[in-house]
């Protein structure tokens, strides 16, 4: 079933002038540790930056995040291994917040770690795991229970959305929102152009090779032939729109089968693979405003390279 969603989304992209792949697909089990790699590589300052936050402000986070209410439960949206949220959950026990822990996360696996993981490290807080897709798992909650929600989207994971569906998104997530809640979203902010390119072109060839996976992936699990050898990884950032774009370009004029199907190459031709968009201080308060949010509080790391947002649903 999943493997047919991801032949005909994978045959679509390949078969659309100019060719793309969805990033949502590199993540899987190869992309996952890839991913982590990335995420210790020199270059990737985005996941020390974030940390550092969690880290350094969590007491502080907790501390705006009860000035507005005295009862929420907090939720989170692909919490992945979750360090940074719990770093948050430990300062929310620590001034004696109430409050249950609920991760949402398409992989039914990542849910069943955190149940078992997160009481380990921080005993006293309930957590239930929600496995699906982020809107869907909001609705059962809200079926679930009425009390106001602190709503985790962070890692900078907005930053994959175009401009037009990162708006949309926001949009149905304030839907699924009730007023006063709140949205803490991470953003990667607009900095010198060299070290944004290089975070996506890592000396060790990391990020290629995260890239060429996907490639692999589908040689796996949708019967392609990609020759990953004949396909150079290409990053590019463009300080005026604050747009970083990963691209897998063919060194040379060939068909490529997938599922059956002919795909043909032109030499050099591109395929589309990701987009990182980084934000300045306007753009992010811009989408809070489209999305029907108000700003509550911006938080730094020392550096000032990335950008932890609190949103409230007006
Ligand atoms: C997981 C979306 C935050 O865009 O920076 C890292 C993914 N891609 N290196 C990012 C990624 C290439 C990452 N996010």
């Amino acid at each position: 079933m999943i493997e047919k969603t991801f032949t005909k989304d994978i045959l679509k992209g390949l078969s659309a002038t100019p060719k793309y792949l969805q990033s949502k697909y590199f993540y899987d089990t190869k992309g996952d540790l890839l991913f982590q790699r990335i995420m210790q590589s020199e270059e990737y300052y985005l996941t020390d930056a974030d940390m550092e936050i969690f880290e350094e402000q969590s007491d502080t986070i907790s501390n705006v995040l009860s000035e507005q209410s005295d009862y929420f439960d907090v939720v989170e949206l692909g919490a992945g291994d979750a360090t940074k949220s719990t770093h948050l959950l430990k300062a929310l026990v620590r001034a004696k917040k109430d409050f249950n822990y609920y991760p949402i996360d398409i992989s039914e696996n990542i849910i069943e770690q955190l149940e078992t993981e997160i009481p380990k490290r921080v005993p006293s807080v309930t957590v239930i795991g929600l496995a699906g897709e982020y809107l869907p798992m909001l609705e059962e909650l809200n079926r679930m229970t009425s009390k106001k929600k602190v709503v985790l989207f962070l890692g900078s994971s907005i930053g994959n959305f175009e401009s037009k569906s990162a708006s949309l998104f926001l949009n149905a997530l304030n839907n699924h929102l009730n007023k006063g809640d709140r949205l803490l979203i991470g953003f990667d902010l607009k900095k010198n152009p060299h070290q944004i390119l290089a975070a996506y072109n890592d000396k060790e060839g990391i990020t290629r090779d995260f890239n060429l996976n996907l490639l692999q992936r589908i040689n796996d699990t949708a019967n392609g032939d990609f020759d990953l050898d004949s396909f150079e990884h290409y990053p590019t950032y463009d300080p005026l729109t604050g747009t970083c774009k990963s691209y897998l370009i063919s060194k040379i004029k060939q068909q490529v089968s997938v599922d059956g199907q002919p795909i043909n190459f032109e030499n050099n031709e591109p395929i589309y693979m990701e987009m990182s968009q980084k934000y300045s201080e306007s753009d992010i308060e811009q989408l809070a405003r489209d999305a029907g949010f108000e700003t509550e509080h911006l938080f730094y790391d020392s550096n000032k390279w990335y950008c932890n947002a609190l949103w409230k649903k007006i």
